[in-house]
């Protein structure tokens, strides 16, 4: 059976900024880079380490071109 992983939404994706994976998702819904998603959200601007969660996500949920 290939059964996915449910993942809370409200799960914090920046403990630095409290950055929550909607509001990431939402914004790669209106396909926003890493960049946009930090300058909108503050995200990867403390310790950067949820840069890396925050690229995966883009790969899984963005319309990659
Ligand atoms: S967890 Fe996002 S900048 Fe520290």
């Amino acid at each position: 059976m290939n059964k996915k992983k449910q993942e809370p939404q409200n799960e914090i994706v920046c403990d630095c900024t409290g950055t929550t994976k909607e509001k990431i998702l939402s914004l790669i819904e209106q396909n926003a880079d890493l960049d946009r998603i930090s300058s909108a959200t503050g995200a990867c601007t403390g310790c950067g380490s949820c840069d890396v969660v925050i690229e995966n996500l883009i790969i899984e949920h963005g319309k990659v071109t």
